[in-house]
């Protein structure tokens, strides 16, 4: 357990937690796990037993970031090279995965795009990106990842934001994407139910040292810039981990369709600006 100053809500390693070996012989494959909030997602699911493959497009990242995980957890980690805007990208990371470990259990869908611009100063070409890569690549994972996770009546966690629960300035894109990506993930629990695979969203508030939480309190007259904190303190990227190892344990298996937000209350006190 590690604790930071007057912490009234320490961050807690899913390990002090749930017990060793829950995810023994099943197999996480996790797009964006090169870095970031869903590299510690990957690092939990795997200190808990699973193989995992990571997903992205910075080839070299990936290779470091599966060797330390490896090393970390014990467990093999596959690095592959691709871009979730292209669907056969993705159904060739799904192949590889397949041919490496014969099944896929868990799902991560955490590749995501984001910067900060107006409506009005962001181009054609940036909304589409950010849509491409968060809610196309969202469905293209689903769509060729779906036939091994009803093998293993499996699951899938989407990592979404609160951002579009109201109007945040500088966010249309990554809003709408996100919007679009909880849909979707109601859409595949109900129909995908009836053959035991669950579908949820982690909703992650402001966590401290990412990539999007830096550029989005960095600067600017936004919303982000004031993150009320309930809690005392930003959220770690341990407090999705967790969230995580939970929703994808036999613990949540009569949790499926929703959407968990982990932000220490923050959302509860946002306010206008
Ligand atoms: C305005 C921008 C821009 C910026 C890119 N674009 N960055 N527009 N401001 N800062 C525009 C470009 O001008 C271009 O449009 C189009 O988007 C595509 O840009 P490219 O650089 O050619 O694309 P690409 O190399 O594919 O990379 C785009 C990107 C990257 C993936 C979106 O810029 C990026 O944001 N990477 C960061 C990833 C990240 O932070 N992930 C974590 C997200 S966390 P034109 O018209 O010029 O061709 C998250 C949750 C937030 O989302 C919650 C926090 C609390």
């Amino acid at each position: 357990m590690s604790q930071s100053d007057g912490d009234v809500h320490p961050v807690v390693d899913s390990t002090a937690v749930f017990k060793d070996g829950i995810f023994k012989n099943k197999v996480l494959f996790c797009t964006g796990g090169g870095s970031g909030i869903c590299r510690v997602m990957t690092e939990a699911v795997m200190r808990h037993g699973a193989s995992a493959a990571i997903v992205g497009r910075n080839e070299e990242r990936l290779k470091e970031t599966a060797q330390e995980l490896s090393a970390a957890t014990r467990n093999v980690c596959l690095a592959i090279k691709a871009d979730v805007r292209d669907p056969r990208q993705v159904q060739a990371a799904v192949k590889q995965t397949i041919e490496r470990y014969g099944r896929i259990d868990f799902v991560i869908n955490g590749a995501a795009g984001n910067f900060l611009a107006p409506i009005s100063g962001l181009s054609e070409n940036g909304f589409r990106t950010v849509i491409e890569i968060d809610t196309f690549g969202t469905y293209y994972t689903i769509k060729a990842t779906l036939p091994y996770v009803r093998a293993a009546k499996g699951s899938y966690i989407h990592v979404s934001a609160t951002l579009h629960y109201r109007g945040t300035p500088y966010q249309v894109h990554v809003s709408a994407a996100k919007a679009a990506v909880d849909a979707t993930s109601a859409v595949l629990a109900v129909e995908e139910g009836p053959h035991g695979v669950r579908s949820n969203v982690i909703a992650p508030g402001p966590i401290a040292g990412t990539e999007g939480e830096n550029r989005l309190s960095a600067k600017g007259p936004t919303r982000q810039n004031h993150w009320p904190l309930p809690m005392g303190r930003k959220g770690d990227s341990r407090d999705i981990a967790n969230a995580t190892v939970f929703l994808f344990s036999d613990a949540a298996s009569f949790i499926s369709g929703q959407i968990l937000v982990v932000d220490g209350a923050s959302e509860h006190l946002r306010v206008p600006m």
